[in-house]
């Protein structure tokens, strides 16, 4: 038995072909699953590998996908298959990606995002007992996937494609899961010898297997957790991989010191970072860019994306803090505040009803309820500054460009449209007007 660990890798991605069973006219390795393109997520995995090239295999016109995976990786190679005619073809595309390469060579499926780096890395382990091995697994449903077949020995004898397998091959539950193996050279050999003369008029890659065995090649497989191998064909399947990624991310967060009380009502990104003792309540949901620090409280009803939030904040009920957000430690956002690009230092209280967006405000400042940042003047977006200790009376607007010095104070209901200077008391507001008796003068 030889050790081929050592050896080069390169990885092939498949995510050509539209994916018609999605009904989209998003390609289907774009469709998300917390919050990352499915191609983002295998292609994370890919290079965990630490491979010394990967090829992207698309259909034309993928520039959208392309795009994707260079922003995820701009060293991945891109290769076009013209014509989606089956998964053996679009390794052939690959191929001229691969020349003067010589060591393993992982082929990856675009619609299988939850295989994890150790699942890899066991597969690559198993190589080392044959020419080609794949991941097997043994689904609840294994409703369409190719059927394994094993000879004496419980080596890999082929595989046999739903549409091609027999009634009695359909009642084989040990399913092709969708990621080989293989040494360069079966590629070389094996590659050029399939044929699309199946049920689809496809070249299938699995065919790999019983060209290898004809060629006296022995091959194995590694059987691999289901809810790591789920593929995504239909928006159904994707819900369901969201549910098992949901129940993944929620698992590590509990580990690493994540307080929830209803777990399964939390949803979370890829990167969403959490720190220890922070308590989040039910039904919270963490869009892509959230980072949040110790010992803070998030509490039920929030929406938060794209925010950088301190230690000991507390957060919602009912909030929606939008990208580009700062809140600052021991600051407090309450029900129904929105924010948006904006910077909250140290201590900052916005209880209820507000609207901050393109703002700052200064420590300890006191946002009264129902304060609304007028950002936006129909054409253009404009900033608001507001200084530290500063006292806002509620159903304040601020209609930006604006600025508020340091301690002012803004008398309840004002419309600030000019520059509060330090320590001011600013009211802008018609002035209140009592008229005694007012009914019984006014009586018919
Ligand atoms: C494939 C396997 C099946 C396995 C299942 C696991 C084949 C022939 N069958 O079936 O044994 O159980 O995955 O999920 O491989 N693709 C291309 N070009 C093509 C066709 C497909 O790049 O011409 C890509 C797709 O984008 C997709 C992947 O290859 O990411 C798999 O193709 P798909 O049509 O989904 O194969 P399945 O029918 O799911
Ligand atoms: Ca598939």
């Amino acid at each position: 038995m030889s050790d081929n660990t050592t050896l080069p890798l390169a990885v092939i991605v498949l995510a050509a072909g539209q994916g018609s069973r999605m009904q989209s006219k998003t390609s289907k390795v774009l469709h998300k699953l917390a919050g990352w393109p499915l191609i983002r997520h295998v292609l994370t995995t890919a290079h965990s590998l630490l491979p010394e090239r990967v090829v992207l295999v698309t259909s034309t016109g993928a520039e959208d996908i392309v795009a994707e995976a260079q922003a995820c990786e701009p060293s991945v190679l891109h290769a076009v298959q013209e014509q989606a005619c089956g998964t053996a073809d679009a390794v052939r595309a690959a191929m001229s990606h691969l020349d003067g390469f010589s060591g393993r060579v992982l082929v990856l499926y675009g619609d299988t995002p939850l295989m994890t780096t150790q699942t890899l890395e066991a597969l690559l382990a198993t190589l080392n007992h044959y020419d080609l091995a794949i991941t097997g697994m043994e689904p609840e449903d294994p409703a369409q996937y190719g059927r394994l077949l094993q000879d004496a020995q419980g080596d890999l004898q082929a595989i046999i494609e739903y549409r091609e397998a027999s009634p009695e091959q359909r009642g084989i539950t040990l399913c092709n899961a969708g990621v080989m193996a293989m040494d360069m050279d079966v590629l070389h050999t094996q590659l050029p010898r399939i044929e699309a003369n199946n049920a689809k008029g496809e070249y299938y890659l699995t065919d790999l297997v019983s060209l290898c065995r004809e060629s006296g090649k022995r091959c194995g497989y590694m059987l691999a957790a289901e809810e790591e191998m789920l593929g995504i064909n239909t928006r159904a399947e994707l819900a369901a991989c969201e549910s098992r990624l949901q129940q993944r991310l929620r698992r590590q967060m509990l580990e690493s010191g994540v307080g929830m009380i209803a777990p399964e009502t939390v949803f979370f990104a890829m990167d969403t970072r959490i720190g220890r003792d922070t308590v989040i309540h039910p039904y919270v949901t963490f869009l892509t860019g959230v980072t949040i620090g110790e010992g803070a409280d998030i509490r039920s009803f929030s929406q938060i994306e794209g925010a950088v939030i301190a230690d000991r904040t507390s957060i919602g009920p009912y909030a929606r803090l939008r990208p580009g957000t700062t809140i600052g430690p021991r600051s407090a956002i309450g029900n129904f505040v929105e924010t948006k690009n904006v910077t909250l230092h140290e201590g900052v209280k916005a209880g209820h009803l507000s609207y901050l967006g393109d703002a700052e405000i200064g420590s300890n400042t006191n946002i009264g309820a129902g304060t609304i940042t007028c950002n936006y003047d129909g054409k253009e977006k404009h900033h608001t500054h507001l200084g530290s200790d500063v006292f806002v009376g509620s159903d304040t607007a601020f209609v930006a460009p604006v600025s508020v010095g340091d301690g002012a104070t803004i008398g309840a209901g004002s419309v600030i449209t000019k520059d509060v200077p330090e320590y001011a008391l600013s009211l802008a507001r018609t002035r209140q007007v009592i008229k005694p008796d007012w009914l019984l003068k006014n009586k018919p």
